[in-house]
């Protein structure tokens, strides 16, 4: 979830047209940049609770849907679980595969889960919040629950709007700093806010070349804030059951003040 960090940004390899002809339907949205999201999201509190969360529900199959550059997903498969990992991104899959080629990476998105197979499916560092209209999000929810088997765990955090992280963003003006791994060049990624056209965040990225002060490349990108009640009531609508949704990194329930909030759903035992 990445909470009191700026949003993770958009791709510097990013060229929809260069999608395979059964791949452009996917539709990608801009969130991340495989050059340097490793190096500017490291390892957090909200990443040890996803192994907490995977261990306390003793699944073995997991789906790690919107898995980027695989940052979580490896760690995943070391801890033993048998992962399957999509992304639209295929810049993203494609540096994630290079970490691990016994994981199962897809180019694709929640229309290529499996139906009735997986134990888990887990959507990890707010990808929830990509989803942008209640109808692809509605989706994405109904596409996790078909691909479950019956008791399979829907997994995922995002961010509270009632926490504002907005507001922390905004006072950072200085850049993240990166290395471009094949120059060793150092990269600085600003961030410049426009604020918010409805619930949905808008706020534009920028990689620059350090020394040179070259822009490789400039973004818009768009993350909505969803409330909580409206995040249970899409997975109440898919058939989701004792859905919790937890507040911080110790299991106690959310309230108005958590900066993000991981949501945790069950698909009745007696689905079929
Ligand atoms: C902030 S990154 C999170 C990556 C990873 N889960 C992690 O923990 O680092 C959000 C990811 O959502 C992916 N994404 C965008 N649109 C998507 C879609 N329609 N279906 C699934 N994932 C999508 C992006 O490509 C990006 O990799």
């Amino acid at each position: 979830m990445k909470d009191g960090r700026r949003p993770a940004s958009a791709s510097v390899f990013s060229h929809p047209g260069q999608l395979s002809s059964d791949q452009r339907h996917l539709r990608k949205e801009p969130c991340m940049i495989p050059l340097v999201y490793d190096q500017i999201n490291r390892w957090g509190k909200d990443d040890d609770f996803f192994l907490a969360l995977l261990k306390k529900a003793d699944v073995e199959h997991v789906a790690d849907l919107g898995c980027g550059t695989g940052r979580l997903t490896t760690h995943f498969a070391e801890a033993g679980y048998r992962l399957t990992a999509i992304d639209p991104h295929e810049e993203a899959i494609e540096y994630a595969r290079s970490k691990d080629r016994s994981i199962l990476w897809i180019v694709g998105d929640s229309s290529q889960l499996q139906p009735n197979h997986f134990d888990a499916v887990v959507m990890t560092a707010n990808v929830a919040q990509v989803f942008l209209t209640d109808c692809s999000w509605q989706r994405v929810v109904s596409d996790a629950y078909a691909a479950l088997k019956p008791g399979g765990h829907f997994m995922f955090d995002a961010r509270n709007p009632t926490a504002k992280a907005w507001e922390q963003w905004e006072k950072d003006l200085t850049p993240d700093i990166a290395t471009d791994p094949s120059s060793g060049e150092p990269l600085e990624i600003w961030t410049e806010y426009e604020g918010f056209r409805g619930d949905v965040y808008v706020f534009y990225e920028t990689v620059k070349h350090a020394r040179t002060g070259e822009t490789l490349i400039h973004q818009k990108m768009e993350l909505i804030f969803r409330t909580q009640e409206q995040i249970h009531e899409s997975l109440a609508l898919a058939g989701f059951s004792q859905i919790q949704a937890y507040g911080d990194w110790e299991f106690r329930p959310a309230t108005e003040k958590s900066n993000s909030v991981v949501f945790h759903g069950i698909k009745s035992s007696r689905s079929v």
